[in-house]
């Protein structure tokens, strides 16, 4: 497999944007809904102008996930006011994460849901959320797998069909704990090393001397350390 690059998408990379976006929308979505759905749905929710306002709106970002340099999924997070439900300030919403067919299962999806959930951790959010359709069951599986838990439900309207959206979302609580797990181990193997160094000098007749020499009179205080062999 190739390597997966993630990069955020810019104003410059608008009809790219436009392909990608219709072209995996109407991979996932056609066989279960109406072409005249399908087809209003493509033109309005990524349309030239809908897709700028996105780009330029500060509250939302998009990235691209790019085999050598062809484009093969893109990723759409909100915050703050741009969230679509909740607008809650302590969370971040995932509103599109759609990878081409052709690359399911080969780790796209997961290098795109890492990105937003950096994005969050980054951004001192609580909780990523997002909603998925209930019949999606790949995706809800993709998101079970990644500690999405579901809180609620929503409508969402395709076209004349409503459809139930059900609402997941990952508190980021556990990232702490699991930094904290590191830097635990890390001052262990820190422990360990200083007793190493320590055994080392006394088995060496190594005498360290450290001596703090005064402030000088009208200017900052100097620290000296000094070795020294015997
Ligand atoms: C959602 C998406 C990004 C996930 O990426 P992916 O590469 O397909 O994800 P993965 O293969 O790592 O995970 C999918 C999981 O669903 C499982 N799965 C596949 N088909 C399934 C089905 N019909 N029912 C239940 N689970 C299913 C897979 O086995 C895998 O689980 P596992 O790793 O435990 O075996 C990708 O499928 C996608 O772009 N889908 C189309 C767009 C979409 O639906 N986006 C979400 C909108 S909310």
């Amino acid at each position: 497999m190739k390597s997966i690059t993630i990069i955020k998408v810019t104003i410059a990379d608008l009809y790219e944007l436009q392909r990608i976006g219709r072209e995996t929308f109407q991979e996932t979505f056609a066989d279960s809904n109406s072409e005249e759905n399908m087809k209003s749905y493509l033109e309005e929710g990524f349309s030239i102008t809908k897709l700028t306002a996105e780009l330029q709106n500060e509250d939302s970002e998009f990235y691209f996930a790019r085999i050598d340099s062809e484009v093969v999924g893109y990723l759409k997070i909100n915050f703050g006011e741009s969230q679509t439900e909740l607008r809650d300030s302590a969370s971040l919403e995932i509103e599109r994460i759609y990878v081409l067919k052709e690359f399911h299962g080969k780790s796209v999806g997961q290098l795109l849901y890492d990105k937003a959930v950096q994005a969050a951790w980054e951004k001192g959010y609580e909780y990523v959320w997002l909603g998925v359709w209930e019949e999606n069951l790949r995706a809800i599986r993709f998101y079970e797998k990644n500690g999405f838990a579901a809180f609620d439900k929503h409508i969402f309207k395709l076209g004349d069909d409503q459809q139930t959206d059900i609402m997941m979302k990952l508190k980021l609580d556990q990232f702490p704990k699991s930094l904290s797990r590191l830097k635990l181990n890390f001052v262990i193997i820190l422990l360990v090393c200083l007793r190493t160094i320590l055994s080392w000098l006394i088995d060496n007749n190594v005498l360290i001397s450290c001596s703090l020499k005064g402030i000088v009179k009208s200017g900052p205080g100097y620290l000296f350390c000094r070795v020294s062999f015997h």
